[in-house]
């Protein structure tokens, strides 16, 4: 791992342990963390009911474990960290909720992501913006947080509140207004941009354009004779950022069980042999997303770097004087983990002062 690598790998597990203090969502306000984490980005995935939100995250992360599919699945905010590991460990996944078992098997973080879904929302299509907190630990990843959020929607749908259409875009909301949140502003490239809700929100919480990825999905789905390149090439809605084109699987590959690596495949065959894409191939495709997006978190990490830091020396600050107050060796939960955010603080300040300084 080269110095950023392990620079942007501490922050994120330093975002990690506080919120296993329960830091993250507004909750005891006023420290150094809550600004830590404010400091640092996150990537957020919004878009309308069935875009694809669920189905272009997982394509980052190159792994299956998200449910899918038509109608409102995503009911709840699915804040996901990435952890990039050492070659040649094996990749697992633990959530907040369970901190004892890790998860290899990934079909079954599928199916407590569903559970734990309905433990708080019932078996219904109603939402609920209380987080699920999922941390993959894998070498295949790029350092990351992603937020996976309910579509928007236009109408509520039998079994659900009327003030659901609002409730949808006033949790959407909450981490898009955020100025360290990435939008990831998702679009079927089988509905008119114009009316795309990804879109319209991006535009009113970020109009210059500089913190949002256009993504352009479904191109597969679009009618014969029909091709997306007026948005591809930026000229329906011009970005700072260039637009994405991807192919997903479709409901029919999901059914069939079509693996992500085939999935990966088909989507970059689909690019090389396309008459209408040909040119931009290289600039498509889920794969290219992720590397863009890890580059841009990069440079934004970067740019960073002096407030990050300021802020990690007042955590240390804050830290020190916590544990005092609560007498060191502390062997309760919270103060191990206070401890662990200080190690962690420490090792940031330490890297940056001998490389980067
Ligand atoms: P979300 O509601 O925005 O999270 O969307 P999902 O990722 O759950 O996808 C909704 C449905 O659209 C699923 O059945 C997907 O298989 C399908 N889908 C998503 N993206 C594509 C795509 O690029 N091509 C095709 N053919 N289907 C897609
Ligand atoms: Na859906
Ligand atoms: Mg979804």
């Amino acid at each position: 791992m080269n110095t950023m690598e392990s620079l942007i790998g501490l922050v994120n597990r330093i975002q990690r342990a506080c919120t296993v203090l329960g830091d993250y969502g507004g909750g005891t306000g006023n420290n150094a963390f809550n600004s830590l984490w404010e400091a640092l980005p996150t990537v957020a995935v919004v878009g309308g009911q069935s875009s694809g939100k669920s189905s272009v995250l997982e394509s980052i992360v190159g792994r299956d474990f998200l449910p899918r599919g038509s109608g409102i699945v995503t009911r709840r905010p699915l804040v996901l960290q990435l952890h990039k590991t050492d070659d040649g460990t094996e990749e697992y996944a633990e959530f907040l909720h369970l901190p004892k078992r890790q998860f290899t098997d990934f079909a079954m973080v599928r199916k407590e992501i569903e559970d734990e879904t309905d433990r708080i929302t019932g078996k219904s299509k109603q939402i609920s913006p209380v987080p699920i907190h999922l941390s993959i630990f894998s070498p295949n990843v790029v350092n990351l947080t992603l937020v996976d959020l309910p579509g928007l929607t236009k109408v509520a749908v039998e079994g659900q509140p009327e003030t659901i259409v609002e409730d949808i875009e006033t949790m959407v909301r909450t981490y898009v207004d955020k100025p360290n949140c990435i939008i990831l502003a998702i679009s079927p490239a089988n509905q008119d941009i114009a009316t795309s809700d990804a879109i319209k929100l991006a535009k009113d919480v970020d109009p210059t354009g500089e913190r949002t990825f256009g993504v352009l999905t479904k191109l597969d789905l679009m009618d014969k004779g029909t091709n997306a390149l007026a948005v591809l090439e930026g000229r329906s809605y011009k970005l700072q950022h260039p637009w994405v084109g991807i192919v997903n699987r479709s409901q029919a590959d999901i059914n069939r069980n079509v693996d992500m690596m085939l999935a990966r495949r088909k989507e970059r065959e689909y690019f090389d042999t396309s008459p209408d894409y040909g040119h931009l191939a290289n600039k498509m495709g889920s794969e290219y997303l992720a590397k863009l997006l890890s580059k841009h978190l990069e440079s934004v990490i970067r740019t960073r770097i002096p407030s990050i830091l300021s802020l990690i020396n007042k955590s240390i600050e804050e830290l020190e004087r916590e544990l005092d107050r609560m007498g060191r060796p502390i062997a309760v939960d919270a103060g191990a983990q206070l401890y662990t955010i200080l190690e962690m603080c420490r090792a940031f300040d330490k890297i940056f002062k001998e490389h980067l300084d």
